[in-house]
């Protein structure tokens, strides 16, 4: 990592500090001469906190770091929810760019660059954007499809919801919602210098590092568990050029041996252990919030493996709310699948004891025994009111049937938030006239071995019309 920053580096960073999530310990976010900081002396993981100017965000100031964000003569006061609204609503209206050249700034069109004073305050040249975000929010309830969406509908049924919304962050530039933490993390490594990224991976993260540090040229690695990575997310690793390290062992092993090994070798980690990670993923949240004119649902539902975007969308909510942009907190409904379900046997006992588990499940996402994020992820689940479930692999499967049938399609880590919507609005969680999110995090295309097994109408036929006709009259 670089000894030495560019003044105008320090000067925008210096806002941002490091808070322990356990003890509470600070850290600055960068310090001169040192390897970057991903753990607390105390051993646990770090929360990024910005000290916002207590005037607001005053765009006219020279006094502090954010100014080189905002237009000319913004002043914002940090909680005037109003302002805040007007800004990334003027921000995202602006007309998509059609034809891109080097001089363009794209941080209005990112969904996570857009709402960049919430996220990090870094210069816009240090920026390695795809853009990525701005993913559909898909209105799939009983009542709220409309029409032109009878297939859509169909999962509103399947939930026993009226208000019901899939936000598809599969349609992120590598097919996930990885993409959003991923362009905040390697652009913190273009800021500190770093020649070489890493991160351990059930196969998501790794296609995101791996596509992000091509763009930025940057050299990647990853550790993923043998045997354990969905076809199509090894297929892009290995095609964006990353160096594929794959480990005879679980997730856990691999996390266990980058963040050794990152250390050793001063490579960059970027798994959600980096708390920069963090802060990117929790564009989802306040994007989402944005395309429900920031009336916030009664709850959120998402799969849960590292419990990286449980800590994320959790902090969104929380920020969006105590700077008035929103006006409750949603509650947050995290599911795990039943094979691996540390956080929820945690839950289960209000958070006693932390627990961890030799992970089996369908859903290789989520195949994590002893989540990282932990800690972040049960402060969200204990201030937002909110719950963790569990779903088994049958679960999740028809689940993801339906919402492949539907048209929409996801992945089937994804598809634990469909079998947890149904299972906590059968037994009375959820209600039937609650507004609900639910997040589908990874594309139908990843794991396009399961979708296979699990349909069976594909047939090959005689090139002759006969064949054609008979093919047609079986009844699907
Ligand atoms: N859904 C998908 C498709 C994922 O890839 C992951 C995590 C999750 C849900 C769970 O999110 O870990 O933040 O609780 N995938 C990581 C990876 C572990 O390496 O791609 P989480």
């Amino acid at each position: 990592m670089s000894d030495t920053f560019l003044p105008q580096v320090v000067d925008t960073l210096r806002v941002v500090s490091l808070r322990c999530v356990e003890c509470s310990a600070l850290y600055p976010g960068i310090e001169v001469g040192q390897p970057p900081r991903y753990r607390c002396d105390c051993g646990s993981v770090l929360d990024v906190e910005m000290a916002l100017p207590p005037s607001g965000v005053q765009a006219s100031s020279r006094q502090h770091s954010l100014s080189p964000f905002l237009d000319s003569s913004r002043d914002i006061a940090l909680s005037d929810g109003v302002k805040w609204r007007q800004l990334f609503d003027e921000r995202a209206a602006k007309p998509p760019i059609w034809s891109m050249d080097t001089g363009t700034s794209l941080l209005d069109h990112s969904g996570v660059w857009r709402y960049r004073e919430l996220i990090l305050p870094v210069p816009e040249e240090y920026i390695v954007s795809r853009p990525e975000g701005n993913t559909n929010l898909y209105p799939v309830g009983m009542e709220n499809c409309g029409s032109g969406r009878a297939g859509h509908r169909q999962i509103g049924l399947y939930a026993g919801l009226e208000q019901f919304y899939l936000k598809h962050e599969g349609e992120n530039p590598t097919g996930s919602f990885k993409d959003r933490g991923m362009t905040v993390g390697v652009t913190m490594a273009q800021v500190l210098g770093a020649q070489a990224v890493a991160c351990a991976s059930t196969g998501n993260t790794s296609a995101s590092l791996a596509s992000y540090a091509a763009q930025a040229g940057l050299r990647a690695i990853v550790f993923l568990p043998a045997g354990n990575v969905a076809g199509g997310k090894l297929a892009q690793t290995v095609a964006y050029g990353a160096q594929t390290i794959q480990i005879q062992g679980d997730f856990d092993d691999a996390m266990r041996l980058v963040e050794q090994i990152c250390g050793e070798r001063g490579i960059y980690l970027l798994n959600s252990l980096n708390p920069f990670r963090v802060e990117g993923q929790k564009a989802i949240g306040f994007e989402l919030l944005q395309q429900l004119d920031w009336q916030a649902p009664d709850w959120l539902v998402l799969p849960a493996g590292n419990l990286g975007n449980t800590s994320a969308i959790g902090k969104a909510f929380r920020q969006a709310y105590q700077y008035g942009i929103t006006g409750h907190l949603p509650r947050i409904a995290s599911i795990q699948a039943a094979g691996a379900n540390p956080f929820y046997r945690s839950y289960r006992q209000n958070f006693a004891r932390r627990e961890t588990t030799q992970a089996h499940t369908i859903a290789s996402a989520i195949k994590i025994g002893n989540p990282v994020s932990y800690t972040r992820a049960r402060r969200v689940i204990e201030e937002s009111d909110g719950i963790v479930e569990e779903v088994t692999d049958e679960e999740i499967l028809a689940a993801k049937a339906v919402i492949d049938r539907s048209g929409i399609g996801c992945e089937p880590a994804s598809a634990a938030t469909l079998a947890g919507v149904r299972k906590l609005v059968a037994n009375g969680i959820i209600k039937r006239d609650d507004r609900v999110v639910g997040i589908l995090t990874g594309n139908l295309l990843k794991d396009s071995t399961t979708a296979m097994s699990q349909q069976s109408n594909a047939v090959v036929i005689e090139a002759t019309l006969d064949a054609v006709r008979k093919a047609l009259d079986v009844q699907l």
